[in-house]
Formats: C-alpha cells, structure tokens, sequence
C-alpha cells in the first residue's frame, strides 16, 4: 500500500479533456458486457444520457417518514415520471404495480436504524441476487460508509455486489453514506467517490456541493447521481439539480424533494425538464408554478 501521508495534493482534472469515449453512451461502460448495457439503457435514457430516479427507501431505517406514510397513495401515482424508482424489494412488492414498467434499483442494504446514535456501523446484504433478478431489478444500491465504522463491512458489501452484478449483468450504484461527524466537502466526496468506483461500482451516488463538484465528477470513471437531501424550497432544489447537471452528473436520485413537495406530480416534471430537456433551475421554477397554478 501506498504511503497514506506526505503525498503531493491531486489538482489537475483536466476539466476541459471529455470523458474518454469507451463506445457507450454511458460513461466508462463501454467495456461491460450487453445485459449491463441493456440495463443502464433502463436507468439512463439514450437521448439526453441522464436518468431522473425517484429514491422511496428511506423507510428502511427510517419507518414511515413524511410524504411516505402510504406509499400506496403517495408514490404510486409519481412512477409514470420516474425513470427508475428506487426502494426495498418490500416497497416495491407490496405497493407498486408490475405493470408500472419502470427500472428498478433495489435497495440491497440494511443499516441501523433510527434508534441508534451512529448511524455508520456499516451494512450486510438485505436480499440475494436470485431475489434481485426474480424482480427484475435493472440495479442494486449498496450504502457505503467511507470514513464511518462500517466503512470495512460495506465496502466488502459493495465488492461483493460488484462481483454478482458482473455475473448476471446487473449494475450496482454505490450509495456514499455521509456520516455526522464528516464534512460535506469535496475532499471526503472526492475520496468516497472514487473509492466506490474503483472497487466496482457500475454507479455512484453522492450529494452535491457547492465548491469543486465539477472536480468529483470528473475523477469519478462512471456516472454520478445526485440525492435530493432534507426538503428545500422547490426553486432551491431545481436549482441544485441544475448545477449539478451542468458539473457534469448524470442524474438525480431525489426523494424528500420530490415527495415531501406539496405539488409532487409537478415537481418531478419539473425535474424532468432539468435533467432530459436543459431547463435551467430558473427555468424549470417557472415551469413548476405554471403547472401549480
Ligand atoms: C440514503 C439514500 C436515500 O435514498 C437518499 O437519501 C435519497 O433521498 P433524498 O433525496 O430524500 O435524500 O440513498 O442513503
């Protein structure tokens, strides 16, 4: 292993070098095999190369969070404008229709719940790949606590996923978990990122930050999404997602944003616009309220 300390400090992404072309839309997947490729055809649409994904999962630890308390009611009339929708195989079965068609990406994970002070000790996997493909799903999200204490048992969780997923051609989106204690900068997202990345993730998934995203993305060989994050105003959170396309992600992972809106079927339209037809947050704000009012 390399020395840990005393390294000169990585500086030079080469923002205005693209992504090297590996022959598919889908940035550094050009190498995987067709059913990998058929499946990110699923999350990411062809067209604009960018994927809106609604995450419902947060009852997994969290019970029944607000906008979630039947998902029934609240989230099945949301999936036509979701690209992938993003949940517990629990979730899925017992409250979305199979004739909803949609991508889905399986929550794969179990953590600590809500009940416990560290929210970090790391997770196994909730469910086997015989399960995932029995469903149908076309990825699975794995939650990895870089820097937390179950950083070790989440990343074999990852590596282990990435290894299945190779088998059956299923992608994993690698969830960076950010604990507490640790800032949202671009030093620890520029590390967890990668790391995920590196040890097989098909996908990331992070927050977005204000200084150096641009940086994040451009050191991470595949696609970033975003999350959503605690309930902004509306125009706040289109205009997170807005620049966090035009840094270069790939897409939104939201929920809280989106179904904890008071106008959700408006505001994933709206999201929509941002993320498939160039709508800038301003832009996509005014499409919002149009559609309220
Ligand atoms: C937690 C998750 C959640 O799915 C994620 O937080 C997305 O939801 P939100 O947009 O409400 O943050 O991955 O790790």
């Amino acid at each position: 292993m390399a020395d840990a300390v005393g390294n000169k400090i990585a500086k030079d992404y080469h923002l205005d070098i693209p992504a090297a072309d590996t022959g598919f839309f889908v940035k550094g997947l050009g190498n995987t095999d067709w059913g990998m490729k058929n499946r990110l055809s699923r999350i990411f649409d062809p067209k604009s190369g960018n994927t809106v994904m609604l995450a419902f999962d947060h009852g997994y630890f969290m019970g029944a969070t607000a906008g979630l308390e039947r998902l029934d009611v609240t989230i099945a009339p949301l999936c036509e404008y979701a690209d992938v929708l993003m949940a517990t195989r629990g979730a899925i079965r017992s409250c979305i229709p199979p004739t909803a068609n949609k991508a889905i990406c399986l929550r794969a994970t179990h953590d600590t719940s809500v009940l416990f002070e560290d929210l970090s000790t790391g997770s196994g996997m909730a469910l086997d790949f015989e399960d995932a493909i029995r469903m149908n799903a076309s990825a699975l999200a794995i939650q990895c606590f870089i820097g937390g204490s179950g950083e070790a048992a989440s990343v074999e969780a990852l590596c282990r996923a990435a290894d299945q997923g190779a088998k059956f051609g299923i992608p994993v989106l690698g969830v960076t978990a950010v604990g507490k204690e640790m800032a949202r900068n671009e030093k620890y997202f520029m590390l967890a990122t990668r790391m995920l990345a590196e040890l097989g993730a098909t996908f990331v998934k992070t927050y977005y930050i204000e200084e150096g995203f641009e940086n994040v993305v451009a050191a991470c060989p595949v696609p970033i999404v975003i999350a959503g994050g605690k309930k902004l105003p509306e125009n706040e959170a289109l205009d997170m997602a807005y620049k966090a396309i035009q840094a270069g992600a790939k897409g939104v992972d939201m929920g809280r944003n989106v179904f904890q809106s008071e106008h959700p079927v408006e505001m994933i339209k709206a999201i929509r616009k941002v993320v498939h037809e160039g709508f800038t947050g301003k832009e996509a704000f005014e499409f919002f309220t149009d559609a309220i009012n």
